[in-house]
This record gives structure tokens, sequence and C-alpha cells, in this order.
């Protein structure tokens, strides 16, 4: 795991948007994307390189990591929505390629299982973009996920529920109480993990993910298992890691040849 601490919000955005950038300039075929304002960055990163003509998303797919159950579709808050509204409108991606799970879909299940199915055909994911909940969810993998679950549903903690009235008019009563949400099993399958966490606020949650022990209560504790990941985080988000220094020192000498 690389841990790098980015001087502030933009540099880290910047920073992790090069990353996946850089795999899609690589050849990816299929990226994952996250909604929340942590990827932000990122996204208006990519949009420059689009624009700046560095960068093109052709013939790319996308897989947003979840989805509210119950929004209709076009609703503002749905993340597949907000993908399109903060992102993938803005540069060349072909919307049929962008994919969600099918939170309005009869059969929850079914549609859980489709969506496992058509990452399976499409995969692997290259590169995939996390933030963290203050929890340490991942996706919507809330505490006590399965350490190796795939796409299915999840009921909400009142905390995470909490968390995002503020886009639902700071009314909790219209935030869902269910999702479908991959696995964290789903999300491993990428191969390679770049999460962002800025803030205070996420500061637990990342010291709990990155030098906790891994467990079923701190989802994004899932890290430590994969083989290629890369935590971007600001210094208050690294306010309680133990190893900064030595963060720091293995970044500020990261060898040349070291790709990603
Ligand atoms: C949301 C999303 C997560 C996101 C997290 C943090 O509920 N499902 O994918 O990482 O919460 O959001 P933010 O980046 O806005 O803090």
């Amino acid at each position: 795991m690389e841990l790098v601490i980015a001087e502030n919000l933009v540099d880290a955005g910047v920073l992790a948007g090069q990353i996946m950038a850089d795999h899609v300039r690589a050849g990816a075929r299929s990226i994952g994307l996250a909604t929340g304002s942590s990827p932000l960055g990122a996204y208006r990163e990519m949009i420059r390189q689009y624009n700046d003509d560095e960068l093109s998303f052709e013939g790319v797919q996308a897989f947003l990591l979840d989805e509210y159950i119950g929004l209709p579709a076009g609703h503002p808050q749905s993340y597949r929505q907000f993908i399109r509204d903060e992102f993938v409108s803005y540069v060349n991606f072909d919307d049929a390629l962008v994919h969600t799970p099918d939170g309005s879909a009869a059969d929850i299940p079914a549609a859980a299982a489709d969506y496992e199915r058509t990452i399976a055909e499409n995969g692997p994911v290259a590169v995939q973009i996390l933030g963290i909940g203050a929890n340490g969810h991942l996706g919507f993998n809330e505490p006590g996920s399965s350490l190796r679950s795939r796409t299915r549903v999840k009921t909400l903690t009142p905390q995470t529920r909490e968390d995002n009235a503020r886009f639902f008019d700071n009314d909790l009563s219209k935030v869902p109480t269910h999702v479908l949400t991959q696995g964290l099993g789903t999300i491993s399958d990428a191969e390679h993990l770049v999460m962002i966490a800025i803030g205070m606020g996420k500061a637990e949650a990342v010291a709990a993910a990155v030098e906790g022990p891994v467990s079923a209560y701190c989802p994004a504790s899932i890290l430590q298992m994969h083989p290629h990941v890369t935590v971007i985080v600001d210094p208050s988000a690294a306010s309680y890691l133990k190893s900064v220094d030595y963060y720091r020192f293995a970044f500020e000498n990261k060898p040349a040849w070291q790709n990603f």
C-alpha cells in the first residue's frame, strides 16, 4: 500500500486524476468510478486532460460502486445522474458504457447478479477510485460487511443517512434506507485501488483502515489485503496515522521507474 500525503485537497485530486488518466492512456478498457465529494478533484483533472486533448475515453467502460434503491431513474441524487452531472457528460464517454447497479429494478437480487455479470464480462476494472465513509465504509459496504461480499443490497446506517441528508434538502426522511453496492470482494477484483480521503472528519476512518486490524467492522481495512493500493490523503485526514514520516519518505524517494 502506498500512502501519499498531499499538500491539500486540490493536489490530492490532481494526483488521483493523473493516476486514473495514466491507466486509461495505458489501455484500460474498464475503470471504476465513485460518487461522494472525495473523487471530484480527480474528475476535474481528467476533464481538464480531455479538454487539452491529452485523454480520451472512447470505448472505455465505467462501473459505479453503488446506487440508492427506490429513486426513480433521472432523480438528481441517483448516483447514475450524479456521475453524469459531475463527470461523464463533460468527456467523451459513451453513456451506454457507463454502468450502475439498477436500484429501480423490480427484482433487486436479480439486478445485483446482473451487475456482477456485467463487470465479470468486461473486467477486470483496471483502476477503481474510492472515497471512504466516516464510519469506514467503502462504496456502501457498511461496518459488518463481509470482506468477500459481492454486489448486493445493504441497509444504510443512521450515520450514513445523516451524512448524506445534505444532498436531500437536509430531510432525513428523503434519504433511502437501502442501496445496491458492489461488495468488498467485487471492489477487490479491480487491479489498482485508489482511495482518496480529505479532512478531519475522515482521519479516524483512515487510521483504522490503513493501520488498524483488518476487520469487517472497518470495511475499508480490506485495502490491506489488496496487492496494489494508493491512498491519497490531505494533512488533516492523515492526523491519526502513526507512520506519517515513513509514508512521506517513501513517496519522496519513490523510484522513477515505479509507475503509478
Ligand atoms: C457515500 C458513498 C461512498 C463515499 C462516501 C464518502 O455514501 N457511497 O462511495 O466514499 O459516502 O462521501 P464523501 O466523499 O462525500 O465524503
